[in-house]
């Protein structure tokens, strides 16, 4: 499988979902609150929740969707 040139760069690209959570593409390493680590190999994406509502933090589990969540900032927006 060809890599993309951010897979090739190794960079982490997190995006912000409107009115959802982070959407994280590895490579990178996440340690929770514990020190659980949680390891995402390149190319493969987690949903950080963003809302508050998730039972299973700091994953989202799309509780936004039934709380109604509501944010659609851009970087660079003051
Ligand atoms: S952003 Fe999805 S549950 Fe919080």
């Amino acid at each position: 499988m060809e890599r993309s040139p951010r897979e090739e760069l190794g960079l982490v690209e997190i995006k912000v979902r409107d009115g959802g959570p982070y959407k994280v593409t590895g490579p990178v390493r996440l340690v929770d609150a514990r020190g659980d680590e949680f390891t995402v190999p390149a190319g493969d994406s987690i949903a950080l929740c963003r809302c508050g509502r998730s039972a299973a933090k700091p994953f989202c589990d799309a509780s936004h969707r039934a709380a109604g969540f509501d944010a659609c900032e851009r970087a660079g927006d003051g």
